[in-house]
């Protein structure tokens, strides 16, 4: 199988990378490196020994998308490439509006005309706002707190639309609870740009000394320790859901939406001594105000991913914790020098 990988130089994307090839599957990427760099594709190459062609280059230049396409055959795409920052998007929404939607109508148009009809796209757990209850189904009704949650909203009703008035079309919309860890080799991994908004590199960045403490955020959440509890999922398990999803895809199943999660929360307490666990000392914290915009609770029933793709999350707590310590220890600048 020959895939398009947007955003394949980012955290997810070399991940997946890795276990497409690792599976026989032939990637080219095209990413504008707006919060990645070349060098992942690098280790992605010689962790696999496999070969991945790049276009650095940007999913909303058109021009560029079709010569892509006119360059390969194509039997399906994944669709990585976004902006992920929540208070970013609160600040700066025609960016998450643009990148988001209009990269997505942009990559559609041109895999219709190139006759390729098979999608996978990177959706969210923040597409289910505040649950009502947990765990969280497939058939929860869906809201949005902030634009790039809204814009992930938006994108998923826009694939629906289009799905349906081309039923030649297979798109699986994939809603990811919270990716956290790294490859087992410590090659590749998370490598934020700036300060970390996410719990798991910021705590790596405090045990590897570049940040003095952790903020946690709220502890009189109605949760059993009164902090923020979410679905962590190793990066490795996402990834595998990819490969799944793209052998889903060529049974012909239309429109389908699953949840990636493991099924079980964890608390921000519960993280952070895990990872004092993975890298034996301990984790300065100071508990601050609620984020705003954060819930106290979230985690998937996979229930579903595991009937209709065979796919079930594998990995443990401390294996996510251990992996994440091993990538950062081994490369404190990240994929910088
Ligand atoms: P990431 O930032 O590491 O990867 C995204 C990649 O897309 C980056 O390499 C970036 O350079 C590229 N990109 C962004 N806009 C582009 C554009 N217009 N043209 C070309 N390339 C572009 O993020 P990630 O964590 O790997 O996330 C991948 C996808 O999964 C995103 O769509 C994100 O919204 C979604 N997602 C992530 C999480 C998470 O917690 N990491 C959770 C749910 C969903
Ligand atoms: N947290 C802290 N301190 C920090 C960072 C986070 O206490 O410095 C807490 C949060 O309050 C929350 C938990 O850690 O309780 C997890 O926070 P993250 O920012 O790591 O993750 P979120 O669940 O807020 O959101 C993430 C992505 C979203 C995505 C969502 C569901 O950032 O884009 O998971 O997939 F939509």
């Amino acid at each position: 199988m020959n895939v398009l990988v947007t955003g394949g130089a980012g955290y997810i994307g070399s991940h997946t990378l890795v276990e497409m090839l690792n599976a026989g599957m032939d990637a080219v990427v095209v990413d504008n490196l707006c919060n990645s760099s070349a060098e992942s594709l690098l280790r992605v190459e010689q962790l696999t020994g496999r070969t991945v062609q790049f276009y650095q280059g940007d999913i909303l230049n058109k021009p560029l998308m079709q010569k892509i396409f006119a360059d390969h055959k194509f039997d399906a795409v994944i669709h990585f490439a976004g902006l992920k920052a929540v208070g970013e998007s609160v600040a700066k929404p025609l960016k998450y509006y643009q990148n988001n939607v209009c990269g997505t109508l942009i990559l559609c148009e041109v895999m219709q005309e190139a006759g390729v009809h098979n999608l996978v796209f990177s959706s969210s757990a923040t597409v289910y706002g505040d649950p009502a209850s947990l765990p969280i189904t497939e058939d929860f009704p869906t809201s949005a707190t902030n634009p790039y949650g809204q814009s992930k909203l938006m994108v998923e009703n826009i694939l629906a639309d289009f799905q349906r008035a081309n039923p030649q079309w297979n798109i699986a919309r994939l809603r990811y609870f919270n990716p956290v860890g790294a490859h087992e080799s410590g090659i590749i991994g998370e490598d934020p740009n700036d300060i970390p908004n996410n719990l798991m590199p910021y705590i790596s960045q405090v045990a590897i000394g570049k940040r003095e403490k952790l903020s946690i955020f709220g502890n009189d959440y109605p949760t059993p320790d009164g902090t923020g509890v979410r679905d962590y999922i190793h990066v490795v398990d996402l990834a595998i859901g990819h490969v799944k999803a793209l052998e889903k895809l060529q049974t012909s199943p239309g429109l389908v939406t699953y949840n990636l999660g493991t099924g079980q929360g964890y608390s921000v307490l519960d993280m952070v001594s895990a990872f004092e666990k993975a890298c034996g000392k301990k984790i300065p914290y100071q508990i601050a105000p609620r984020r705003a915009g954060d819930i106290a609770a979230c985690y998937a029933d996979p229930t579903y991913a595991l009937q209709e793709l065979g796919w079930k999350a594998t990995h443990t707590l401390q294996d996510m914790v251990n992996s994440s310590w091993h990538w950062q220890s081994k490369n404190p600048n990240g994929y910088h020098a």
